[in-house]
């Protein structure tokens, strides 16, 4: 491909006017969402949701009053979600490149601020790359959290969307974020396919790339929330990708000081207080980490970092120290993390 920038732009820009025209179903979220998600849903303009290209849902709990960056926000669905749950008082902020995109998004601004009934609009839309994300006069250390749907394997320089992703959370504040991985390297001339690109395949991580890549990036312990094998449904496509395997995960990257490359035991438990809202009965951190309420479960060293030095800190009891090491913590291995069959995974701490 002569310019990747370009070929993304036009496909989003004029190839693509509705999810409808996609030619495989990489770019679809299939997972059914919670019911205060629906109602969101239900609150957004049609013209919005009929431009969604996500593949998987990068909302996590526990949004009031956040301060958000959304990377490649598209016609803005998952802006305008998170405008609602963050509240009046919370901000929302969606980078695209693509001016079709972004024109969507920016008109119906002033539909949703009135839907929403706020006095004033919490989200904007700004022009820009997320590979220069450096040029858009964002502070470093100012996000809660930074989400993304479908566009980091559209990058070219994947690397430095992460570090700076990674620049800009606050301590404590997490990249929350859909996208699509293969279960091994693919090949120069797929890459080169601007369709296979632009249909979030060709650019699409291995799986161990990308965890060595966040890791690198200073996220240490990136944890998958959920995946879904895709399926692509187009016979010609299949055809190209051969035996490829792709996937849609979600994954949270933590910035989070003093996590550590491996699970350690230091004998420490929590308890979920149930007091997230829309999480009464149980929390799910990841995709193997469940907390019912008031049940005491013991923990990894960095899963209690991850409830102690965040934001869901005020949510949970916390048992134990840090003054003696048990060794490793049990249950931990290397195996690729997704299944090909029901999205079950090995689960890895
Ligand atoms: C698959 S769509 C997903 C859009 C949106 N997140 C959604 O869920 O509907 C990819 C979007 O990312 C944008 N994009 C891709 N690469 C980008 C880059 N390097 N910088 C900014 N935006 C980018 C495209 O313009 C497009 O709007």
């Amino acid at each position: 491909m002569k310019d990747v920038h370009e070929e993304v732009k036009n496909y989003y820009g004029k190839e693509l006017t509705v999810s409808e025209d996609l030619k495989t179903n990489a770019c679809c979220t299939m997972e059914e969402p919670a019911e205060y998600i629906k109602a969101a849903l239900a609150n957004i303009h049609d013209e919005v949701m009929a431009k969604y290209y996500g593949c998987g849902l990068a909302i996590p709990s526990k949004l009031e009053g956040l301060r958000i960056l959304d990377l490649g926000s598209g016609s803005g669905r998952d802006c305008f979600i998170l405008s609602q749950l963050v509240g009046q008082n919370g901000e929302v902020i969606g980078v695209d490149m693509t001016d079709e995109q972004l024109e969507v998004a920016n008109r119906h601004i002033d539909y949703h601020t009135k839907q929403f009934g706020y006095n004033r609009s919490n989200v904007r839309f700004i022009k820009g790359n997320i590979e220069s994300l450096e040029t858009l006069n964002l502070a470093p250390q100012s996000f809660d959290l930074i989400i993304s749907n479908c566009v980091i394997n559209l990058a070219k320089d994947k690397a430095k969307v992460l570090a700076d992703t990674y620049r800009l959370l606050k301590p404590g504040g997490e990249m929350y974020f859909s996208d699509v991985y293969s279960d091994r390297r693919i090949s120069q001339k797929l890459q080169d396919d601007p369709m296979l690109w632009g249909e979030c395949l060709s650019g699409a991580l291995y799986w161990n790339d990308f965890l060595r890549m966040a890791r690198t990036a200073g996220f240490t312990d990136p944890r998958s929330v959920k995946n879904n094998p895709i399926t692509i449904e187009n016979k010609e496509v299949e055809e190209k990708c051969g035996d490829i395997k792709f996937f849609s995960v979600t994954y949270r990257l933590w910035k989070i000081d003093g996590l550590e490359d491996e699970c350690e035991d230091y004998g420490q438990a929590v308890a979920y207080k149930g007091t997230i809202k829309n999480n009464i009965s149980s929390f799910d951190l990841d995709d193997h980490h469940n907390f019912p309420k008031n049940k005491i479960m013991t923990v990894c060293g960095n899963t209690y970092k991850m409830l102690y030095d965040t934001r869901l800190a005020e949510h949970f009891e916390f048992y134990g120290s840090w003054n003696t090491h048990y060794g490793i913590f049990e249950g931990c291995g290397g195996a690729m993390p997704f299944s090909t069959e029901n999205g079950e995974t090995a689960g890895c701490c």
